[in-house]
């Protein structure tokens, strides 16, 4: 990958791969990509303009009005842009995580999107996180690492960042809409959230966040060093 490195992390929603990422890039002097991100500002794209999310025909068509763009800020946070707006807030909403996971499952939105996500790797080293960088995105990624969390452990992290952002939610409501969304993105026909063969599975379930970063890089430079 033209010197570059390629760092694949996958797992389901709320495993705490963009904030292990995040640090994890920082360490190494990467760039992060948040992939979800991009499927979010898809989703929020179809619902401004009133679109049922599960209407594939609907949202098919609304993709080439869509200029969607992942750049950086200052202090080196992923900012996605749409049609020159900057979304990066509004993609954060717990209603458009259901419209992302919805519009995720269509071939034609995957299909738009690949191509940007594979852009970014041939041009950087990147650790990215989704849900199938490591089986379809970046198959030669040099690291792939799926990781997991128990449903109830996510659901706990996912309530406490969402009260920090200042957007609570019931805990019984926050369960339900992760194990909603883990299925939907576990059985869908394309790209679905699986592990990847040679990937190496990471638990957070009862780790926390400092021993996970510590364990996520371990892995990573075990991997990195057996390439040689
Ligand atoms: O990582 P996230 O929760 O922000 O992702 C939002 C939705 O986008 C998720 O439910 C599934 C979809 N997604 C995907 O299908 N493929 C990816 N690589 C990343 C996210």
């Amino acid at each position: 990958m033209n010197g570059h490195i390629a760092v694949a992390i996958d797992g389901p929603s709320g495993a705490g791969k963009s904030s292990l990422a995040r640090k994890a890039a920082q360490r190494l002097g990467y760039i992060y990509v948040d992939t979800g991100a991009i499927y979010r500002t898809v989703g929020l794209a179809a619902d401004r303009v009133g679109l049922d999310t599960h209407d594939q025909a609907a949202i098919e068509s609304l993709l080439p009005s869509l200029d969607i763009r992942m750049g950086y800020n200052d202090a080196g946070e992923q900012v996605m842009t749409l049609n020159g707006e900057d979304v990066s807030a509004a993609i954060r909403e717990p209603k458009i995580s259901m419209c992302a996971s919805n519009v995720s499952a269509m071939p034609p939105v995957r299909a738009f999107l690949l191509e940007m996500q594979r852009r970014t790797a041939r041009d950087n080293s990147v650790i990215m996180d989704g849900r199938d960088i490591g089986t379809v995105v970046l198959p030669e990624a040099e690291v792939k690492i799926f990781l997991t969390a128990s449903p109830e452990a996510r659901a706990q992290r996912r309530m406490l960042e969402l009260e920090q952002k200042g957007m609570p939610q019931p805990s019984d409501e926050v369960l339900r809409d992760i194990l909603k969304r883990d299925d939907q993105d576990i059985h869908r026909a394309i790209a679905p959230l699986r592990q990847a063969e040679d990937a190496v599975l990471l638990d957070t379930s009862d780790i926390g966040f400092d021993e996970s970063l510590d364990r996520l890089c371990a892995i990573i430079a075990h991997r990195l060093e057996q390439r040689g």
